[in-house]
Formats: C-alpha cells, sequence, structure tokens
C-alpha cells in the first residue's frame, strides 16, 4: 500500500528527511505530504521547507484549544494513511490519537519498555542506559498510545555499548541507525510485511 505520511517533530528533524529522502528514492514507497511541528523554533522547519515539504506550525501558543482536533482534520483532509512521530516532544492526544489509532508511530532511541517513559528523552535516555551497564542499546519502532513509549513495538535495531561511550558519543551513533531502520520499517509496512492498519 502507499503510504501518505505526515511527519510530526519538534526539534531538528534528522529522521523525517532520512524518510524523505527514502521516498524520494522510492525505496519506500510513499510520500511525504506535510510536516507538522509544535515549535515555532524548531530547525527541523527551515529544512522541511528546503526539501520542498508543506510544513505546519501548530503550537500551544498559537492555537490554545482544540489543536489537536485540527491536526486531525488537516491529515484526515490531505488522506494522510500514516502518521510519523520523529523527535516530537509532546503526548499525542484525541482527536487524532483515535482518529489515526493504530498508525501513529514513534521512534525512541533505546530499548522499551526498559528505558522509556515520562521524562526519558534526549540524553536522559542515554545516562539511564550508561548508567545501567547494558551491553547493547539502539532504537525502538513502536506504535504510539496514549502514554509515553508504550504501545506495540514493531521494530528495534542493536547498538553496541562501548568503553568510554558518552551519552553524546551513544546518542551520535544510535541517530545514524534510526535514519536507517525508520525508512526500512516503512517501507516494510509499505510492502504489507509489517501489518498496521
Ligand atoms: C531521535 O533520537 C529519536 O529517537 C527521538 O528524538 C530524536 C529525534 O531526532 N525520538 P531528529 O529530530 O529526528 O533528528
Amino acid at each position: 500500500m502507499r503510504l501518505r505520511i505526515s511527519v510530526l517533530f519538534s526539534g531538528r528533524g534528522s529522521n523525517m528527511l532520512a524518510i524523505k529522502n527514502a521516498c524520494d528514492s522510492c525505496s519506500i514507497d510513499g510520500m511525504i505530504l506535510c510536516a507538522i511541528s509544535n515549535r515555532i523554533e524548531a530547525k527541523g522547519i527551515i529544512s522541511a521547507q528546503e526539501k520542498g515539504l508543506p510544513v505546519f506550525v501548530f503550537s500551544k501558543e498559537k492555537f490554545p484549544r482544540r489543536r489537536y482536533t485540527r491536526i486531525s482534520r488537516l491529515l484526515l483532509d490531505l488522506g494522510v494513511n500514516i502518521v510519523i512521530l520523529a523527535g516530537y516532544d509532546e503526548l499525542v492526544k484525541k482527536p487524532l490519537l483515535s482518529d489515526f489509532k493504530g498508525r501513529i508511530l514513534n521512534i525512541h532511541p533505546a530499548p522499551l519498555p526498559r528505558f522509556g517513559g515520562k521524562g526519558m528523552y534526549r540524553m536522559e535516555v542515554h545516562k539511564k542506559v550508561l548508567e545501567s551497564g547494558v551491553k547493547f542499546s539502539g532504537p525502538t519502532i513502536h506504535v504510539v498510545d496514549e502514554n509515553y513509549d508504550s504501545g506495540k513495538i514493531i521494530a528495534h535495531e542493536k547498538v553496541t555499548v562501548v568503553d568510554g561511550d558518552t551519552p553524546e558519543s551513544l546518542a551520535e551513533r544510535i541517530l545514524a541507525v534510526e535514519h536507517n531502520l525508520y525508512p526500512k520499517t516503512l517501507a516494510k509496512i509499505s510492502r504489507g510485511e509489517i501489518q498496521l492498519f
């Protein structure tokens, strides 16, 4: 099935760009119809626009009420069939959550559920991984529900923790793996090898 994607992001949006490149090179049978940021200052806004993606900003300041109703309406109008969170720093709320139930994915930069949950984001995640002494970390892709980092896991790739790793060095290696894992997983979904709908 051809994927009609919307990406939600809050920061630099490097996963969004990796997915855009994979669509452009036809590694994914699909296209990004729009990108949505909840932060006006997100660096990814400019890079998405440079790639020709329509970008909409739905910040709390601009839309204090019914923000997820507006987002959902826009995505339904555009005919979006899958929503991708790529560094999106808020819980997704209804009606977006219910309108796209089972079709919203997130990538988390560590194994779940052990290194997920409220407050587990950015360097905090990698700090916790290093403190725990585990030998492997790596990104996890999961279906989004009403809680932080829960929902069915659909993909994970191991990244070895090496001696002398800092949260930053580990984050950098994991991000490079994410840029491959997210497009690869979306390609599997479009080929029907992973069933979401
Ligand atoms: C990634 O590390 C991802 O695992 C997490 O947020 C980061 C997003 O990076 N959810 P980017 O904005 O895609 O560069």
